[in-house]
């Protein structure tokens, strides 16, 4: 099996282990057929990418063998952010989708243990044409089938529709929400849009939440259950700078962003 080998810094601090504890506590007990689980958001960087790793790293942590899948075929830069390398053809999910390659070698043991990952190979200009198949269909079930947990990051429901389309072969999904930022009606209308493929929502979590501000107010024990430390912030790409630059200015190159 390709290897990849995790480079980036998953450290979190006592608030954040502990509100990953209970997010993945309350998916474990969603039931024991909730196994393939997608992450998605309203916009752009509410955190999606960084619960999803979260997630499968806390899953591993607790025994289970899991499988962390890059499902932002538009634009994702999640080897670059959690610096992951990749030995091999260097072959992922878009490679498979077009079939150049077989599942086998899109699956990545990486340096933590029980975690397992499957990146994007490329980006592609029409990743629906690629999501919305029975061949991803069916990698999500043999996924499952392999693994005790799959974790499918995906792009925001509120801007492009694949993390319904990702649904569909999923057992849940999970809404991240951005502190101080997600509008009750964006979120009502992701809301609408997932429940729309018949696969339940499991939970929010509420991401990026400003603990000093809550301790203020009384709800500081709520803090650890459903969000995290703001560790600082996140001008990198501006209000949709990325996502514009994605899905509606491809010409526009990664690196100058
Ligand atoms: N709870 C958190 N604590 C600290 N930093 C966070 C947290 N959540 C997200 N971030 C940071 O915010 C930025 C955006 O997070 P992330 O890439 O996970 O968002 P996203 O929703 O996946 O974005 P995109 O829609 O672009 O894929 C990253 O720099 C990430 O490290
Ligand atoms: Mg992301």
């Amino acid at each position: 099996m390709q290897k990849a080998t995790i480079k980036g810094n998953l450290t979190l601090d006592y608030a954040g282990n502990e509100a990953l504890n209970t997010i993945c506590s309350n998916l474990t007990f969603s039931g024991k057929n909730i196994r393939k689980i997608v992450i998605t958001s309203c916009e752009p960087n509410d955190g999606k990418s960084f619960v999803a790793i979260q997630t499968a790293v806390n899953m591993a942590k607790r025994g289970k063998r899991v499988l962390m899948m890059d499902a932002d075929l538009r634009l994702s830069i999640m080897d670059t952010q959690y610096e992951i390398e990749l030995t091999g053809p260097k072959f992922g999910l878009a490679h498979l989708l077009s079939g150049q390659c077989q599942i086998d070698e899109i699956v990545y043991e990486t340096n933590l243990q029980n975690v397992f990952y499957v990146p994007i190979g490329t980006d592609v200009q029409a990743p629906l044409s690629l999501i919305a198949t029975p061949d991803f269909d069916n990698l999500v079930n043999v996924m499952g089938e392999t693994f005790d947990f799959v974790v499918i990051d995906a792009p925001p429901v509120g801007l492009v529709i694949d993390a319904a389309e990702i649904a569909k072969s999923c057992d849940g999904c999970v809404l991240v929400l951005e502190y101080n930022k997600t509008h009750r009606r964006a979120l009502q209308d992701a809301k609408d849009q997932m429940e729309r493929t018949g696969v339940p929502i499991l939970g929010c979590v509420l991401n990026k939440v400003t603990m000093d501000r809550l301790s203020t107010k009384k709800y500081y024990s709520y803090g650890g259950k459903y969000g995290y430390n703001k560790y600082g912030k996140y001008g990198k790409y501006g209000k949709y700078g990325r996502y514009e630059a994605g899905y509606y200015r491809r010409e526009k190159q990664k690196g100058k962003e």
